[in-house]
């Protein structure tokens, strides 16, 4: 562990779309820390995986303290799925401390007149309503206990918007205003409210994206340096354990060599791409 994550021993984290990219890291990287988990996402082998993966790394950890890691196979578009989750749970892993609403993804890259009506409404079905449906769910249960954290995960797409990416931005400025409501309402309370904002982050972000095609995914990160899942799980899990009085409402993180959606050091030149 790179930073004192004791705040966080014992603490139960929920995490959506944690069975791949920087959900999976981070769901690891709050095990190391000694905190319970409940890892939700739509494939059931991927989120064993990083189950197993997050037990080893509790147990390497030697911290005393949490461990307990429920899966649930969920799709967060699915209303009734989310509504549902609670009978999916142990009792004991039930009083979320922190959430971190992180399932979300793009299709495509079609400029407006030419993108399929379904994509458009599973991005905004997934990337915006499943974050609100689980945000309803929870945030009860945090305002009664008047504790927890919401943590989302917004994208540098929910700050500025690209060419190409007309839904996918309009979907994490969706994301951005939502989560500045949220902690506008929640001024009152303990409860804190957190945007995590990344850059590009090499995952299965642009394979899907893509639909597949790994060439084109590639060709992406061609040049630069790319975060990876690993280092916003860094981010999430210090924003996590910061002292109760001190909320870390935004944090924007970028590659060393990218300064905005299109704007980016490639392989020595400025905007190859
Ligand atoms: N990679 C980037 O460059 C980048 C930059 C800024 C922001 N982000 C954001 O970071 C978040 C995580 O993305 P990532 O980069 O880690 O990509 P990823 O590797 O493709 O992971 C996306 C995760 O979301 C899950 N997911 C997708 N739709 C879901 C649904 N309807 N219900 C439940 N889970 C769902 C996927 O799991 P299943 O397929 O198993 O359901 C997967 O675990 C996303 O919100 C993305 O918009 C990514």
């Amino acid at each position: 562990m790179v930073f004192n994550t004791s705040r966080l021993v014992g603490k139960t984290v929920l995490i959506t779309g944690a069975s791949s990219g920087i959900g999976a890291a981070t769901a690891i990287l709050f095990a190391k820390g000694g905190s319970n988990l409940i890892l939700l996402a739509r494939r059931a082998d991927a989120l064993k995986a990083v189950a197993d993966a997050a037990t080893e790394a509790h147990k390497a950890s030697g911290v005393q303290g949490g461990g307990k890691i429920a899966t649930v196979q969920l799709d967060v578009s699915d209303r009734a799925q989310v509504a549902g989750l609670w009978e999916k749970v142990p009792k004991d892993l039930r009083d979320v401390d922190v959430l971190v609403n992180n399932a979300g993804f793009v299709h495509g890259v079609e400029r407006v007149g030419e993108i399929n009506a379904s994509d458009i409404e599973s991005m905004f079905a997934t990337n915006v309503f499943g974050l609100i449906a689980m945000t309803q769910l929870i945030v009860k249960d945090m305002k009664a206990r008047n504790t927890g954290h919401i943590i989302n995960i917004g994208s540098v797409a929910g700050r500025e918007p690209y060419v190409g990416g007309s839904i996918y931005c309009a979907t994490k400025h969706a994301v951005r205003a939502f989560t500045g409501s949220l902690m506008r309402e929640l001024v009152d309370t303990q409860i804190r409210v957190s945007e995590i904002q990344p850059g590009m982050v090499e995952t299965e972000f642009s394979v899907v994206r893509f639909r597949g095609d790994k060439s084109a995914a590639d060709k992406v990160y061609e040049g630069i340096t790319p975060l990876t899942g690993e280092d916003i799980a860094e981010e999430i899990v210090w924003v996590a354990s910061r002292p109760p009085h001190v909320n870390l409402a935004e944090v924007f993180v970028l590659p060393t060599n990218q300064a905005s959606p299109t704007l980016a050091h490639r392989g020595g030149k400025v905007n190859a791409k």
